[in-house]
């Protein structure tokens, strides 16, 4: 099947909403993908015709938050989230001193992925998280390596 990446377009959003509505128990509504599409970035990696994932983030000065990550459940494993992270250090590891998101403390599969991809801890939010309350885990790569 063919990858490709691409800027995410107003046209995908029905898909990542139903990839949003299985990966979250607190999903984002069309809305903020449709600012994410207009004020920030996004990108859509694509396995042949189909949305495989996607990635949500902020550039604020030289700093880049992650704000949403997620992966067809049916396509997990394959090294689809590993692409989107690579694609974004790419995109801004010239322009960005640090990349950073929050991850829930009891998602280690993400903790994971962005340890394989460089990140470290570098905070902990308090109660970040509702339904269920839980910290946050901040985690950051910083530039120059
Ligand atoms: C987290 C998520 C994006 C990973 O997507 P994925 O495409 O399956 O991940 P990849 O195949 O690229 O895996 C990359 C690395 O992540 C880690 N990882 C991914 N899934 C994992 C799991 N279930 N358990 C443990 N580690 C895991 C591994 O280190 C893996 O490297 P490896 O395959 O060499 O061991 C996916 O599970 C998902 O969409 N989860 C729900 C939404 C979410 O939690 N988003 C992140 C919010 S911060």
């Amino acid at each position: 099947m063919k990858i490709k990446m691409r800027k995410t377009e107003e046209a995908d959003l029905p898909e990542i909403m139903e990839i949003e509505k299985m990966s979250f128990r607190e999903p984002w509504k069309k809305i903020s993908f449709e600012e994410e599409i207009r004020d920030h970035e996004s990108f859509t990696l694509l396995s042949g015709e189909e949305i495989a994932g996607y990635i949500c983030g902020w550039k604020i000065l030289d700093e880049y938050n992650i704000t949403n990550l997620a992966v067809r459940p049916d396509l997990h494993r394959r090294g689809y989230a590993d692409l989107l992270v690579s694609n974004l250090i790419n995109t801004h590891k010239e322009d960005c001193r640090l990349i950073y998101l929050e991850v829930r403390e009891s998602n280690i599969a993400a903790q994971n992925l962005y340890r394989k991809k460089g990140f470290k801890i570098i905070g902990i939010r308090r109660n970040y998280y509702l339904n269920p309350e839980e910290d946050a885990i901040i985690m950051g790569i910083k530039f120059p390596q």
